[in-house]
Parts: C-alpha cells; structure tokens; sequence
C-alpha cells in the first residue's frame, strides 16, 4: 500500500471538483480514503468513518456488496462493450430500461441512459427541444429553474443551476430565467407558509406572462433542493407549479437524480412524496449506487411519441449511454433495493434520522434544520432570532465537518450548512452515533467560535 505522502505527491496532478483549488494544496488537507465496506469508509491511515454523504448522496445500499461487483464481471465477461448508437442495443441495456420504466410513475415509458446527472438533465432539454422543433415550434426553447437548484456541471446544466454557483462565468442564460427559491425560512420575509407559496405561485405565473408560454419549453425542479442547501419547499409547491405548468403547455421536469432510488422512501419521489406527474424525470446516483456511472431521462410515451415520429432524426447520443456494465449494475442494484425492502426501510429508518437531526435545534448555533429523511441539511447562524449568518471567513461549516470527521463521521460542508445524505443501510444504533458525534462537533465548533 503506498504511503498517505506518496498519494498526494501524485494526487497534486489531479484537479479535484467543487473545491478551493489552492486551499487544497496545503498540508493536511486532502484525505484519502482508500477502501470502504457497508455503511463505512476508511482512510489511507486505516481511520473507520461513517460515510454521512454515501459517497456524494448516491451509494444507497452501502459500499462493497459483492453481489455488484460479481454482477459487473460477468457482464464484462459477455459483453463488454457496444454502443446504443444507429440501431444497435443490448439485453442488458433493454432489460433495465423496462426496469426502469416500470419503476417510473404515470406513462414515463422512455428512457435514454447517460452516465451523470448533468447530461440526464442535459438530455432532458435538448430532447424538449427537439419535441418542439419536431411541433413546428422551435422558439418554444427556454426553461424556467429556481434560485437555489442544483442541476449539473456541464455548460446547460450549470445555467439550469442557481446563478450563485456560476458568477462570472458565462453560461446559456439566454435561455434559462430563475425563479425564486421556494426556502420558507430564509424567503418568506414574515409570510405565513401559505401565503409564502401563494407569492411563488405568482412569481411562476408572471415569468410565464413576461417571457411568453409560446417561448418555454420546459419547468426544471429537484423535489428538494440538494447541492443549494438542501430546501424543501412549502407543502403542495410541486403540485401547484405543475399545475400551472400545465395550463400553460410547459412540460414540468423533476430532476429526482438525488430524491430517486430510496433516499425519501420510494423508487421515485415525485407522484408518491409529491403529488406529481412528471413529464421527465432525470435521474442517476441511486440508481446504480455508484457502483458504476449511469445516469436515466425518462419521459413520457407522448415526448417519446413525437420524438420516433417518422420523417426525422434524433441527433443526441454518448458514446457511453447504456453500456453494459452500468447496466448490469443498475440492475442488480434495483433487485438488491426491492429484496432488502430498503425504500420501504428508510420510511422508518429516515423518519427517526430526521427526527435526530431536528432535535439538534436545542443548540444554539443551529438556525434550522431542514430536507426530509436521509437528506438534511443544518444551517448554523450567528444569531437565531434574526437569522444572521457568519461571515464565509468563519467557515463554520467546514469546520463542523473536520470536527466531524474528526470522531469518525463524513458530513459535506456547504458555506453555513452541513449535508447529511448517509448510505440508506443505517439502523438506529447508527443513527443515534451520528446523533451523538455531531452534537459534540457542533459544541465544540460553537464553544470556539
Ligand atoms: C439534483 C442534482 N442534479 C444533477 C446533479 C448532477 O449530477 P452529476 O454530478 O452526476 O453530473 C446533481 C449532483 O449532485 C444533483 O444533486
């Protein structure tokens, strides 16, 4: 095994994501976990941790089953790999793609496989815009997001992304208008609940009338807000924007590539959790718990109608999408979901995680604590009763994380916020541990500050 040192003189050469690129270059800074097995990580000097993020909020049944990996081999021994290009396919590919269809709520019956999030929500797009095309309606191409989304990395989807994490970089903001962030508690500016959801419903409907319903193509929204700070919206949002989505021939897209494959309770958050019928659901993460990159859009048998209707060509593709591998892990990962009964699970075991993190309220550096089962968020704040956060200079965040991780927990800090997005394989005895590691990190972290 090499040395912790002899890792990171190699590790300089590669660019880490969503990180202060020069902080990184300091001592100490960069950890390297090297092996990991159920519901734990270890790092390069043996330390055991809870892996309080599952990997990044995808590896839902937990590291190391072996079941995958042998899955993933015998694949590869058959077939290793083709593409899904011109009008070849694979039984691997097809046999999740029925898997998937199934799972997926209403006439979602369409599904086109990428290897991330960002290119599902990507594909998503270029596929409404095609449908219009392919409907006489070309300018029918913009898409309504929100302040606080999260919805990838590549060029479109990083405009589909709260404008916070691309200032001044250009992204294709001709074609993307933000709405408001449906955060109740930050937002809300002495609204009650209810009226609070009233102004977003008015926000959607005037950014219809001021762009023109004749120019949106699409609404794009995660069911809770995740990489943003973990929002969720105030009750019956989803079904109202959907709603007005509707009367206005938008399609509504729910970005479920965090919600999806157990993390709320069902395969799919939308029309069980939500109230809704998505015209597209992107996915990825939980689908195959990492085990191997794949990403799913899914659409509807009338998006998919007009796109294989005859006289034109659907020019899309990655050379990746389907490959069998994924494929293979994907599936085994449903089976091992649907065997293990772990969405059904988590409607108890994430019911008492949220209830432990909610009752971190009692510190007082904790201003809310938010999100649904295994996706919370904890904002901390300055000063409870006016919401005042900590200049970004305190990093209060990271430093809640390090102490953390410090006691044996990965939690991802996000500014004043830490995520908790834990593999979906917790019990309560683990879950308590959690508890009790946070509460002392935070105490810690409030007792320095
Ligand atoms: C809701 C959501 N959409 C899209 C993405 C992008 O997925 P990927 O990183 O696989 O491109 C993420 C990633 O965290 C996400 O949380």
């Amino acid at each position: 095994m090499n040395s912790t040192t002899d890792i990171l003189k190699q590790d300089a050469h590669l660019i880490q994501s969503f990180a202060d690129l020069n902080a990184l270059k300091e001592q100490g800074a960069r950890t390297v976990i090297n092996r990991a097995e159920g519901a734990y990580v270890y790092d390069n000097d043996g330390q055991k941790m809870i892996d309080g993020i599952a990997g990044l909020w995808c590896v839902n049944i937990g590291h190391g089953r072996q079941e995958m990996v042998d899955a993933i081999a015998d694949q590869l021994k058959q077939l290793d790999y083709y593409s899904t290009f011109y009008n070849f396919t694979h039984p691997t590919a097809a046999a999740l793609a029925e898997k998937v269809a199934d799972l997926a709520p209403g006439d979602l019956n369409a599904v086109y496989f990428a290897n991330s999030g960002s290119v599902a929500n990507d594909t998503a797009i270029r596929m409404l815009h095609h449908y219009n095309i392919r409907k006489g309606k070309p300018e029918k191409n913009k898409v309504l997001s929100r302040h606080g989304a999260y919805h990838g990395s590549t060029h479109l989807s990083m405009a589909l992304t709260t404008p916070a994490y691309s200032e001044g970089w250009h992204c294709a903001s001709e074609l993307v208008h933000h709405l408001r962030a449906p955060h109740h508690w930050r937002e809300g500016d002495g609204m009650t609940e209810a009226e609070f959801l009233d102004a977003l419903a008015e926000d959607l409907t005037q950014s219809i009338e001021h762009l023109g319903a004749e120019n949106i193509c699409a609404f794009i929204a995660e069911p809770i807000q995740g990489a943003g700070g973990v929002i969720a919206a105030p009750a019956g949002y989803h079904r109202r924007m959907q709603d007005i989505c509707r009367a206005n021939e938008i399609k509504f897209v729910a970005d479920e590539v965090v919600t999806a494959f157990g993390r709320l309770g069902h395969f799919f958050a939308s029309e069980a959790v939500f109230d809704t019928t998505p015209d597209i659901i992107c996915t990825a993460k939980g689908l195959t718990s990492g085990y191997q990159p794949m990403s799913a859009t899914i659409v509807t048998d009338e998006i998919h109608d007009v796109i294989s209707g005859p006289g034109g060509m659907f020019l899309h593709g990655m050379t990746y999408s389907g490959h069998p591998a994924a494929s293979a892990a994907a599936l085994t990962n449903i089976a091992i979901m649907e065997r293990e009964q772990i969405p059904e699970r988590v409607r108890t075991t994430g019911a008492y995680f949220e209830k432990l993190m909610r009752g971190l309220m009692d510190i007082e550096l904790v201003g809310e604590v938010r999100g649904s089962h295994f996706m919370i968020g904890i904002e901390f704040v300055m000063d409870r009763a006016t919401k005042a956060s900590h200049p970004p200079e305190a990093e209060v965040g990271l430093k809640v994380a390090r102490a953390c991780q410090k006691r044996g927990l990965i939690a991802r800090p996000l500014g004043n916020v830490l995520i908790l997005s834990p593999t979906l394989i917790m019990d309560e005895p683990m879950i308590d541990e959690i508890e009790a590691i946070l509460r002392d990190a935070i105490e810690e972290v409030a007792a320095g500050l």
